[in-house]
């Protein structure tokens, strides 16, 4: 293939990359793909099994309300699970799966469906009904996998909440979607100590009565409260539980999950999908972009937690029929090749993770990597933030053994699958997304929505809409409209800052909201000012992100603490720990200032520009608005 000359720093596929790829002749189709979007999707979603064919691909007639796939009638889990029995994926591996102490387990897409049937069986005899919410708070264990796909196959909303948030974010979520059963597990590992996550449930459900039933997983084997009215035991319920069930017919619309994500206040959005548009996006995009063959063992190192998990953890990777690896614990533990160890012992061929991870590896040194065979690898992927060059480098380089190109996929909750993301066949430039997907329309543009020129820095925008976007708010279409279509008629407002170079490739600068991403983890400034202001030495908090050399940004709390309140290295301590309790550990501020004054505006608002600009020794723009 020939390419026109690309200016930086540029890598270019080898042959066999190229010719290995799923596709091929990407030029004509970004070309064919750009002008003909709603064919693309409807040959994509022929791919798969429908109970029943839609009317149309999109209606697009209620604006920002889009339907995909309208009238059609499907199961996402009828694709990641029931299409595969009858042929010889029935016998394949769904997952090989080691948990943190070294202990092991490898599930087939056979075992997966009977188990995943028997535990919606469980689910139903707790009076879970089409449309019910169920809450799900568990670490990487293959019965996560299960407890969605259980609700999936009933028509249940799962809400998946990641296991290293604390009880008020647990318990606020929990109230917010009304759930009826929560599905947890007595402990989790990592690092080689147990979280104790069935104790944590307990303490959140106490303040959350919409739960009827508490179903557990014992995987450590720690003491746990019991409430006998009220818990579940996962492997008594699934003894008695029948291996056949049959997967509701759903219209392609309804709603398959919500999951929580931060936005500019202390109360996080649930960002809804549905089965059929999703259904399609997260499989193509993973078959297109990771290029996923029959012989792949896939892993992504995400936490089925977050949007990443759900896409190409779980949904993903079974409606392709593919193998997946699941690592339980902490990446280092117990020494910091432990990831490599399982690439080298489980032949992985790909690996997906966050440019967080890389840094913290690379701080390790090249070492820990060379002791172990990577020679499986053919393909890297990165997600969760811009990834700074220097890591690509090391990760190409070290990881890779130069032969792997690097799939830095740029998306985000909201958006459900990947969206500005290089397939195997592209050029790739260190640090930047490259490409819009097939039939995306991605634009920079400035504060009254006009395209910015060729590297100039603008509001990221998408212009058209694509399956596996979010349909709305759980509970809240005025607030989804005015947040993501409200800026500008007729585009989404991704809520990040980026640049388009000269070459058409996206280069993603960050938030330009008040998100925080703390080791690719999205956590609002609001939330951890409110965790802040819970505490009763706190009259107000301002919280900023500063660069970090691993996390990529850490949290720097800015405090005005109540009269009586003295400041003390204890009391930014006990702050610091009150903020893991309340929110989570991943929130925890790196250093905590005590104010006597706070900047903010005439009417009150603070100004955390300001603080930033003040923190960093940098100009501090227009502070006309400042009260004094
Ligand atoms: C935000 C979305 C989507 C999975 C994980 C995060 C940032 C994500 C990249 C990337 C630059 C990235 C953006 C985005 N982000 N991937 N490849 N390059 N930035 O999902 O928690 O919804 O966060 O993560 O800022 O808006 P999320």
């Amino acid at each position: 293939m020939s390419h026109h000359e690309l200016h930086g720093e540029v890598y270019y596929p080898s042959e066999q990359v190229v010719q290995n790829a799923n596709v091929q002749n990407i030029d004509e189709l970004y070309q064919w793909a750009y002008e003909h979007p709603l064919e693309f999707w409807e040959q994509r979603a022929k791919e798969y099994e429908w109970y029943s064919k839609w009317d149309k691909v999109l209606d697009d007639s209620n604006k920002p309300f889009f339907k995909w796939f309208t009238n059609a009638q499907v199961n996402i889990v009828h694709n990641a699970l029931d299409r595969h029995q009858d042929t010889e994926r029935k016998n394949k591996i769904a997952y090989y799966w080691e948990g943190e102490p070294g202990d092991s387990r490898e599930i087939t897409y056979g075992e997966l469906y009977g188990e995943v049937n028997q535990f919606a069986n469980v689910l139903k005899s707790l009076g879970v009904v089409k449309g019910d919410r169920v809450t799900i708070y568990m670490g990487r264990i293959p019965e996560i996998v299960v407890a969605m796909l259980a609700c999936a196959k009933l028509g249940a909303i799962h809400s998946v909440v990641f296991g290293g948030f604390s009880v008020p974010a647990l318990a606020g979520r929990i109230d917010d979607s009304q759930s009826k059963v929560l599905i947890t597990q007595d402990g989790n590992w990592l690092n080689g100590k147990v979280i104790e996550l069935k104790k944590i449930a307990d303490e959140a459900v106490a303040q959350s009565p919409s739960i009827e039933h508490v179903v557990v997983v014992k995987r450590v084997g720690n003491n746990v409260n019991w409430n006998a009215a009220r818990d579940v035991w996962y492997h008594e319920a699934m003894e008695t539980a029948s291996a056949e069930c049959e997967t509701e017919k759903l219209d392609a619309e309804t709603p398959l999950y919500i999951l929580y994500t931060s936005g500019s206040t202390g109360k996080p959005k649930a960002i809804l999908h549905t089965h059929g548009g999703y259904m399609v996006g997260t499989a193509t995009t993973l078959k297109y972009v990771f290029d996923i063959q029959e012989n792949d063992r896939w892993w992504c190192a995400a936490d089925p937690g977050w949007v990443t998990g759900h896409s190409y953890i779980v949904y993903a990777p079974l409606i392709l029929g593919a193998t997946s690896f699941m690592y339980e614990g902490a990446p280092m533990f117990p020494a910091p090749d432990r990831w490599w160890s399982l690439i080298d012992k489980y032949k992985l061929t790909i690996l997906y993770t966050a440019p967080t991870a890389i840094r913290a590896f690379m701080r390790q040194g090249e070492a820990h990597p060379a002791k172990h065979d990577l020679s499986s690898l053919r393909l890297l992927g990165s997600v969760g933030e811009p990834i700074n060059p220097e890591a690509w480098r090391w990760y190409f380089k070290h990881i890779g053994h130069e032969k792997c190109p690097i799939m830095d996929t740029w998306w985000q909750t909201e958006t459900g699958a990947f969206m500005i993301t290089p397939v195997p066949a592209l050029p790739l430039k260190p640090g930047s997304g490259t490409k819009p997907f097939f039939t995306y329309e991605a634009d920079v543009v400035n504060e009254v929505g006009e395209s910015v020129a060729a590297n100039e820095e603008g509001y990221l925008v998408l212009k058209r809409p694509w399956p596996s976007m979010l349909r709305t708010l759980y509970g809240d279409d005025e607030r989804y409209e005015r947040l993501y279509w409200g800026k500008y008629p007729g585009m989404y407002l991704a809520g990040d800052s980026a640049r388009r170079d000269e070459d058409g490739y996206f280069w993603i600068i960050g938030r330009v909201d008040d998100v925080l991403n703390v080791s690719g983890h999205r956590l609002g400034t609001a939330e951890v000012e409110s965790a802040l202001v819970s505490n009763a030495a706190v009259a107000e908090a301002a919280v900023i992100g500063l660069p970090h050399e691993i996390k990529g940004q850490g949290i720097h709390a800015f405090v005005l603490l109540r009269a009586g309140y003295q400041e003390s290295e204890q009391l930014e301590k006990d702050l610091v720990q009150h903020v893991a309790n309340v929110l989570s550990p991943i929130a925890k501020p790196e250093k905590i200032y005590f104010m006597a004054k706070l900047p903010k505006t005439r009417s009150g608002k603070i100004m955390r520009r300001v603080l930033k600009a003040r923190a960093q020794g940098l100009p501090e723009g227009d502070t006309s608005t400042l009260e004094e």
